[in-house]
């Protein structure tokens, strides 16, 4: 065989398991292992593109994948779960910026290309830089470092940035047909340094907390940069797997908009977080607080029990704590589900990821879909450091900044316990309407701490 055909189907194998990789992700149940499976594709592509390089200096290769692996391994197994957006965004990063390099070097060293090759090349950089240097901002806003987490708007922001975006496109025309570097070089190092002002200027009006969805989205641009590299350096698996990346991206970045009913115009544009929110309508009637013992001999007398997690369940780190009560009332003779909205907490998949590290077993695991229906039949479905996904306005308050959002429509269950600290509003910054429902009672308190409380009620007996 060939080292051409050989590598041809490394190539395929390598494609292959990226795709299966990508649909077992899907499923928590299968999600751990489709990770296996695409990162031993990604190994595979690698010594495969390695051997199509005859002639190289291999001591660099080996030195960049140790150092490489090395800060990959110390990142992931040191990041926090709520840190996880930042850690996703620098990543997105380092692909933008590969791109950007990469697009640079083939330029710089191989000018005389076809104008596929030079379209490609602008588009690298392009997409690479606006990516290496958006991640760069939206990962210190998450960890406001550097710069505030809050949306910065300034007058004409919109005008400069479409100006901005003009002179790329037409620099980007008169460089694809003009590439050759004794004229246009210059104009090449516009093109790049304008690009990374672009990205710093279409992140920063953007709100800390909508960060993961613009995280979403720049893992698309990631995997296009790296696609448009692929045509550049005529490699077909980084076609291949830029492509698969940007597509997904995108995917999620749909879904992300889609569950907090905003278009992502909205979340691009509008600054969300930077004004106080338009309040809902004006919410009546008095919230009734009830103490840990009353809500013990509730839950004790209790058949079924829903917990419907929320991002003051990620901040209390309750997740073992609840897991812990989920067991004490399956053998109290309860059926017990966990139900989750797709845009708890502040990043994809943040309520599964918290559940899962407590052993929350899959089939207790219930999508908004597929508990909505069956709520009504519910006796306590205990709210733990969730908010806006549970805020009924959503339903029918079209003044309300989250109306047509789907929820979790706990009001509906038979008794509803709000586990938080106060009446505080949560990211939307509204009230919440369930609060003041008959049956709604307010656990206040720190989420871990009552969840502990109500372990040790039952525990006492
Ligand atoms: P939120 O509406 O943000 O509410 C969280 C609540 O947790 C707060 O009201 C807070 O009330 C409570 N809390 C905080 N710390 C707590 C603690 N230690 N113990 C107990 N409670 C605590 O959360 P949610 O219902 O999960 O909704 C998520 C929101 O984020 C949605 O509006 C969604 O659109 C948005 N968002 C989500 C994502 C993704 S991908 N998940 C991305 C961007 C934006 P107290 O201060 O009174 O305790």
């Amino acid at each position: 065989m060939s080292l051409t055909i050989f590598i041809t189907i490394c190539y395929i194998i390598s494609s292959v398991l990226f795709v299966i990789g990508l649909k077992r992700m899907s499923s928590p149940v299968s999600a751990r292992k489709a990770n296996q499976l695409s990162a031993v594709g990604m190994l595979i592509a690698i010594v495969a593109t390695l051997l199509t390089r005859g002639m190289m200096e291999w001591q660099w290769i080996a030195f960049g994948l140790a150092v490489g692996t090395g800060i990959g391994i110390l990142a992931a197994t040191r990041v926090a779960m709520t840190s996880m957006p930042q850690m996703v965004g620098l990543l997105n990063g380092s692909g933008g910026l590969a791109s950007f390099i990469v697009g640079w070097a083939a330029y710089h060293y191989q000018p005389e290309s076809s104008l596929l090759t030079t379209i490609s090349t602008y588009l690298a950089v392009l997409i690479g830089g606006v990516t290496f240097t958006g991640s760069f901002i939206a990962w210190a806003k998450l960890e406001e470092k550097f710069v505030t987490g809050k949306p910065i708007l300034f007058a004409g922001q919109k005008i400069v940035n479409s100006l901005l975006l003009g002179a790329l496109i037409v620099g980007g025309i008169i460089f694809c047909l003009h590439p050759d570097p004794a004229d246009n070089y210059p104009l090449f190092v516009a093109i790049m340094v304008l690009s990374l002002i672009l990205g710093v200027m279409v992140v920063i009006p953007i709100g800390g907390a909508d960060m993961p969805v613009v995280i979403s989205l720049l893992n698309s641009y990631s995997g296009m940069a790296g696609a448009a590299t692929g045509f550049v350096i005529i490699n077909s698996m980084l076609i291949v797997a830029g492509s698969l990346v940007g597509a997904s991206g995108i995917i999620l970045t749909r879904i992300m908009c889609k569950a907090m009913n905003r278009s992502l115009t909205n979340v691009l544009f509008s600054g969300f977080g930077s004004v106080t929110k338009k309040a809902a309508s004006e919410v009546k009637g008095e919230a009734k607080a009830i103490s840990v013992k009353d809500a013990y001999y509730v839950l004790e007398a209790a058949r079924s029990v829903v917990f419907v997690p929320g991002y003051g369940m990620a901040v209390a780190q309750a997740q073992h704590a609840v897991r812990e009560l989920g067991k004490i009332l399956e053998n109290n003779g309860a059926e017990v589900r966990y139900a989750i909205h797709p845009v708890a907490g502040r990043m994809p998949g943040h309520m599964n990821v918290l559940l899962a590290e407590a052993d929350v077993p899959y089939d207790q695991l219930f999508e908004m879909d597929a508990i909505n229906p069956i709520i009504d039949t519910i006796d306590v479905a205990v709210v733990i450091g969730a908010n806006d996904v549970v805020n009924p306005a959503a339903r029918h308050d079209k003044s309300s900044p989250i109306y047509g959002m789907p929820i979790i429509n706990v009001d509906k269950a038979k008794t509803v316990f709000v586990l938080k600290r106060s009446m505080r509003s949560g990211f939307a910054g509204i009230e919440n309407e369930l609060f003041y429902y008959d049956n709604t009672r307010m656990v206040f308190g720190d989420a871990k701490e009552t969840v502990q409380a109500l372990i040790a009620e039952f525990k006492s007996v």
